[in-house]
């Protein structure tokens, strides 16, 4: 590892086995956020000139290069030496190679304890935006097959046995209002990243006049996180926090994935997976697998299982930065990258699930209509324990109605004769609304670099 690279090398050499220890993941997990560092980094210095700190041309020549720097990155272009440590460095040492002077300011008044959680806060609301318009999709998705089979019948399930007489219809309705669900918790974890951690430097703040709120208002965040000793105390709790809302939206799916592996099962035959979605056997030539839902419901329980490990890493610290924390963000990126993908992949499936509403309706064991017997009787006075046991003595002598009248007759709120799909309709076009609203307001923000890009030369401009 050469003296030059590393921002904190005072000439003593570092044992190679433990700086590559130190190191780990960053250089490649920063991939991922150098853009938004540069984007947060061109924030920094545009307040650094209104305090004084950088002279005109400096800033506009620090606003050239990182626009370079994230059109780089997100050409997948920008690589992160490993003997520089993180992508902090990186982009540092390309300022100062290409500036000077201009490029060994730029860390004025900050710490890379700040500068990495405003990349990670800044990549993490762009996420969530997309989170929210691919899982609206899989709403969309699902309460069309909801409308489609409202009238398909079939049985309702307890402990994998039958219960009572349902739908389709009402099943897919349940996980697209299950799924709905997420909202207010993506939107909470929205705001709580929506908080500007510059400033905080490595927990104590500077000797200097910030403008925190400048910087805010500068990368689109609703203010700056105040204290900055709690900015550095919620890394971990963020990642905890944003786990937490992929791995609730992740099993959903994982339960959804174990229901449609059920219903397509040789047995059942309720639906049926395209081939274009299914995966064949290298031994058993007449196998088609429904390896995509397995690997869902298992890439779910992996989910839970980084949500646990961000709790571990971070939960018995003292207050103030660690580097155990720099361990938390591998689960974050690969975690909140790949519940999107989760999403995405379940709406492959269900774009192309076939529905045999005959075998459904075939299924239904004359038994499920105990219950409505049961009914049949109170209505007519019974007290229900007394029906109930009369009708226990002989399950299948109860029969006598068809499955669709009996789930025809549960008309009350949220039961299958009574579906209603307004008010899922209302609450996703609120989300599309929400959507589109921080869509516009989260890719306004990267004018900050693109404006400096522009052919009249107007980087940045006047502060
Ligand atoms: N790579 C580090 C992390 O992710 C950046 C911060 C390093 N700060 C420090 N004081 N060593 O946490």
């Amino acid at each position: 590892m050469s003296a030059s690279t590393r921002l904190w090398d005072k000439g003593e050499p570092l044992d190679a086995r433990v700086a590559r220890f130190t190191v780990g993941r960053d250089p490649e997990l920063d991939g991922q956020l150098i853009a938004y560092d540069a984007l947060a980094s061109a924030a920094h210095a545009t307040m650094l000139r209104k305090i004084g700190v950088l002279g005109a041309e400096e800033l506009s020549g620090l606003l050239r290069e990182l626009a370079a720097c994230a059109a780089e990155a997100r050409r997948g272009e920008f690589g992160v030496a490993a003997d520089e440590e993180d992508g902090h460095t990186a982009l540092e040492n390309r300022l100062t190679a290409r500036l000077g002077d201009a490029g060994r300011r730029v860390h004025t008044g900050r710490s890379r304890n700040d500068q990495v959680i405003a990349a990670l806060r800044l990549w993490a609301r762009e996420r969530l935006v997309e989170l929210t318009g691919r899982l609206l999709d899989l709403v969309q998705q699902l309460l069309s097959l909801a409308e489609a089979q409202r009238e398909t019948t079939m049985p309702g399930y307890t402990h994998t046995r039958q219960a009572m007489p349902s739908t389709l219809g009402h099943f897919f309705a349940a996980h697209a209002e299950g799924l709905l669900d997420a909202l207010p918790w993506i939107r909470t974890a929205f705001a709580h990243v929506d908080r500007s951690p510059l400033g905080s430097a490595s927990g104590y703040g500077v000797a200097l006049p910030l403008d925190r709120v400048l910087v805010a208002e500068l990368l689109g965040f609703a203010r700056p996180q105040a204290n900055t000793l709690a900015v550095q105390n919620d890394r971990g709790r963020t990642e905890y926090l944003l786990l937490a809302v992929a791995a609730l939206i992740a099993t959903d799916l994982g339960r959804l994935a174990t229901d449609l592996i059920g219903f397509s099962s040789d047995e059942l035959g309720y639906v049926r997976l395209a081939a274009a979605v299914t995966t064949g056997s290298s031994i058993m030539p007449q196998k088609r697998n429904p390896d995509v839902l397995e690997l869902i419901r298992a890439q779910a329980a992996r989910l839970r299982q980084r949500q646990a490990e961000v709790a571990a890493i971070y939960g018995g610290l003292a207050s103030g930065y660690h580097r155990d924390l720099q361990l938390t963000k591998e689960p974050l990126l690969e975690g909140l990258s790949g519940v999107i993908d989760l999403v995405a992949v379940m709406g492959r499936v269900l774009e192309t699930l076939q529905v045999d509403a005959e075998r459904c309706r075939a299924a239904l064991l004359p038994a499920t209509a105990a219950t409505d017997e049961v009914y049949r009787r109170v209505a007519a006075g019974q007290p229900f324990r007394l029906a109930y046991r009369e009708v226990a003595a002989d399950p299948a002598g109860a029969v006598g109605s068809e499955g669709a009248e009996l789930w025809r007759a549960r008309c009350h709120l949220g039961a299958p004769g009574a579906l209603d799909l307004h008010d899922y309709r209302a609450a996703l076009h609120e989300g599309r609304q929400w959507v589109a609203t921080k869509g516009q307001h989260l890719a306004a923000v990267w004018a900050l670099l693109t404006s400096a890009l522009a052919p009249d030369g107007d980087a940045g401009g006047e502060p």
